[in-house]
């Protein structure tokens, strides 16, 4: 049973989405699995000061069913847009929630929505998805962070999601269809810098609970899409 949201998000829960998927499999550059541990290793250097304390969760997502398939490089089309649809939806949340208590006042470049949604509109676009209940879950628990006396406690939630994207995300464009606006980052280095400039270790538990709602939303999504 997928449980009804509560709050401000409400109007993006109902991305509509109506047209056929098309198959754009032919789009998809295919690199192997193997090379992965090559990248992940020369960009270590740049880790933050986040990174040793997440290392074990992060290893812990990477190693999911639907982690590994976003990897692999044979994603279809329409699970894509189901894995984007979703991340689209926590995004534009998470992203709101952050800009509102002017979290991202000194990164104007770090949003993704907007990006995001121009690659659901060219990969599917009108498109209908419920989102999965861990999603709705993630949702819930944001929004009440965000009232709560903890807000700026957000930015774990924007350090597991966004930094990822930044990181490991070159990886995924690489595997996945459309043009990937998602993981295009202008002036990447410096924003980089000045997102490691806003982390605290203050935002360490925080950040671990962050892995652990995406690690149920990967496996939501691998019953949606019946990966194993
Ligand atoms: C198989 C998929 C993935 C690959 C290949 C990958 C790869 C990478 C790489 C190469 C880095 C930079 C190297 C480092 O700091 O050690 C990184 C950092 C990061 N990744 Fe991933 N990643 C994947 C999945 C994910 C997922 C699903 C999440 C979040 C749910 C995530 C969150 C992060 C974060 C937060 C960082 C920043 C680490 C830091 O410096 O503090 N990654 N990832």
């Amino acid at each position: 049973m997928v449980q009804e949201p509560t709050t401000a998000y409400k109007n993006i829960t109902a991305i509509q989405i109506v047209s056929t998927v098309s198959n754009l499999n032919s789009l998809l550059l295919f690199i192997t699995a193997s090379s992965a541990p090559t990248k992940y290793s020369k960009a270590r250097k740049s880790m933050s000061i986040l990174r040793e304390v997440t290392l074990k969760k992060h290893q812990a997502v990477e190693s999911l069913p639907f982690v590994q398939y976003l990897l692999k490089g044979n994603i279809t089309q329409e699970h894509y847009v189901i894995y984007l649809a979703e991340m689209l939806a926590i995004y534009q949340a998470l992203e709101q929630l952050a800009t509102e208590i002017g979290l991202l006042d000194n990164l104007p470049e770090l949003p993704r929505a907007e990006k995001m949604q121009h690659d659901l509109d060219e990969l599917a676009p009108a498109y209908e998805t419920d989102l999965s209940p861990s999603t709705y879950r993630y949702l819930d628990y944001i929004s009440e962070l965000a009232k709560s006396d903890r807000a700026d406690q957000l930015f774990a939630h924007i350090y597991v999601r966004h930094l990822g994207d930044m990181y490991g995300g070159k990886i995924i464009a690489r595997m996945s269809p459309g043009e990937g606006r998602w993981y295009q980052f202008d002036n990447r280095s410096d924003l980089v810098k000045r997102f490691n400039a806003q982390l605290s270790t203050d935002l360490a538990e925080e950040a671990l609970v962050a892995f652990d709602f995406f690690g149920d939303i990967f496996k939501d999504l691998s019953q949606k899409t019946d990966i194993s």
